[in-house]
């Protein structure tokens, strides 16, 4: 039944499975069976709301992995097609960069916002624990983040949790939102800081050639803003609302395996920044 690989996370490898028209997502060493059954009763509950998210259908064991077994997507994940985007436009100018994959990527965000559900976990205690978790950062600097976070208005919002190019799959130009492991109801700001984190810190693989690198960083701006724009059309939620979250979402990201110590550096580095720059 398990077919060809066709991608990879840090919690996973996919797999076809079966027919043309389901995947396999494997855990690997990193991920249990309880935080996988998390995650396929957070994407059962947004499916089931109607969203732009694959079908899950069931947990299972696969060779001593937990899997799960989803509706496959044909598309491509963003981060492909921006990464192209991103060659194109190093090579003649911007007209060949989709500004509308960033524009309904928003869009699409601000809509998971609009729900909220008594079966997702509760943000506050999801991240505090994330957080508190997290090597790279002293104790001082953990309760400084923690008290920030105390510091901020509660809400109940399904928050997708890790809204990164390689999580959403685009298909005809329509977004679709995979990986709800991270998922909780809380703010929705924590949301719009994890997308503007990641593209203002990704440190790209050693690997990635020059022109796409060049091509990101003359972008890394114009993408927040553009996708900031978006989801304030259609929330309301502006930029500045966003910053009291970069502090504790920036901590809570080091204690993710898919990103380089280069990049939790850069993270660390802004943390001591703000927190210092809090305390003047
Ligand atoms: N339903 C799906 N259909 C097609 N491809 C998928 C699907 N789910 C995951 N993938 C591919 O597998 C990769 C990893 O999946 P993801 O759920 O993000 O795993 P992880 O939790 O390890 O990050 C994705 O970036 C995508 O390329
Ligand atoms: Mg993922």
């Amino acid at each position: 039944m398990l077919g060809r690989k066709i991608g990879e996370g840090g919690n996973s490898d996919v797999f076809e499975w079966g027919n043309n028209n389901r995947i396999i997502k494997l855990a690997k060493p990193n991920t249990t069976m309880f935080a996988l059954e998390r995650e396929f009763r957070n994407s059962l509950i947004v499916w089931k709301m109607g969203l732009s998210v694959p079908q899950p259908y069931e947990v299972v064991e696969v060779e001593n992995r937990p899997g799960i077994v989803f509706e496959r997507i044909h598309g491509e994940p963003l981060k492909e097609r921006l990464f192209k985007g991103f060659m194109q436009h190093v090579h003649g100018g911007q007209s060949n960069f989709d500004w509308n994959d960033i524009r309904n990527t928003a869009r699409l965000i601000s809509e998971v916002h609009q729900f909220s559900h008594g079966g997702i976990p509760t943000q506050r205690e999801f991240l505090k624990k994330q957080i508190l978790s997290v090597d790279y950062l002293r104790e001082d600097e953990k309760k400084a983040v923690i008290n920030r976070l105390d510091q901020l208005p509660i809400k109940n919002q399904i928050c997708h949790g890790d809204p990164n190019p390689n999580n959403i799959l685009m298909s005809n130009g329509r977004p679709i939102l995979i990986d709800w492991n991270d998922t909780t109801n809380g703010n929705p700001e924590s949301d719009l800081a994890e997308f503007v984190i990641m593209i203002r810190f990704a440190v790209l693989p050693t690997d990635t050639p020059q022109e796409v690198i060049n091509g990101f960083d003359s972008l890394r701006e114009e993408i927040i803003n553009i996708f900031v724009e978006e989801y304030t059309l259609h929330t309301g939620t502006r930029y500045k609302e966003i910053e009291p979250w970069i502090v504790p979402i920036a901590a809570r990201k080091l204690s993710a395996d898919a990103i380089s110590d280069e990049e939790k550096r850069l993270l660390v580095n802004e943390i001591r920044i703000r927190l210092r720059d809090h305390e003047k």
